[in-house]
């Protein structure tokens, strides 16, 4: 199906942490598996919220989960699925989530690319790729997340008035995946001014590692599903 060594499932990066705190721990133990998502291949992504949802968005690599739990207070009728594989990340969603669990929140602890593969065309109404590790090296370019084909994959599970928003402090992978994106027929360009890229829309909710925004300034896209 998937023709680029992107879509081998090997997964570059973190899994594991430093150790983590007995009430962390303990997140994991109880809180982990009554948010966690179940994934069905071929399940529509609707059908793993109660109460009912009007739309589910997926965010991949959440790193700590501020963006996410973030959106899925601000929208109570919008299910969030979230990817991480980093464990620590995942117990720091957890722990600020503890106190109040979202109903609307599922969190797969693993690679972003098993959510993607199990979902039915069409389903999806966001996508969210913000500060992806930027591999800046020529030779692992292929690692990043963002390829040609991984757009196709993007288009083919988004609904047709459907959104895809990518953030980069990385001037070089954020060139690749403009580049990318410019190029591919099933998306458009929202941006009507270069503020309208240089600057984070209001309703994007900040992320722990844009706070430290350490290769330059951040740029972000909103592309449409055409
Ligand atoms: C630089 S961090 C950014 C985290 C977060 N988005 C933020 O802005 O704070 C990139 C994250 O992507 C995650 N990641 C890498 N490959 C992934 C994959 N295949 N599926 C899901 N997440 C992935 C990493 O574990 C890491 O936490």
């Amino acid at each position: 199906m998937f023709e680029h060594e992107q879509f081998q499932k090997k997964l570059y990066g973190r899994r594991k942490g430093p150790k983590l705190s007995a009430y962390k721990e303990d997140l994991r133990r109880t809180l982990l598996p009554k948010v966690a998502l179940n994934i069905v291949n071929g399940a529509a992504p609707h059908s793993y919220f109660s109460p009912p949802v009007d739309d589910v968005w997926l965010e991949i690599g959440f790193g700590a989960g501020e963006h996410m739990l973030a959106l899925a207070r601000a929208n109570p009728v919008v299910g969030l699925i979230g990817a991480e594989p980093y464990e620590s990340g995942v117990a720091k969603l957890l722990s600020h989530m503890a106190d109040d669990p979202p109903p609307n929140i599922r969190i797969h602890e693993g690679d972003a690319r098993d959510i993607l593969a199990s979902l039915p065309d069409g389903t999806l109404g966001k996508i969210f790729v913000l500060f992806p590790d930027p591999w800046p090296k020529t030779r692992h370019h292929k690692r990043r997340f963002i390829q040609t084909a991984m757009l196709t994959e993007f288009a083919r599970v988004l609904k047709p008035d459907g959104e895809f928003r990518f953030a980069s402090d990385d001037a070089g992978y954020a060139a690749w995946t403009l580049e990318r994106l410019l190029a591919h027929p099933a998306f458009i360009w929202t941006a009507a001014s270069p503020a309208d890229f240089t600057t984070r829309p209001a309703h994007w909710p900040p992320t722990r590692y844009e706070a430290k925004a350490l290769h330059g300034p951040p740029v972000y896209y909103s592309f449409a599903r055409a």
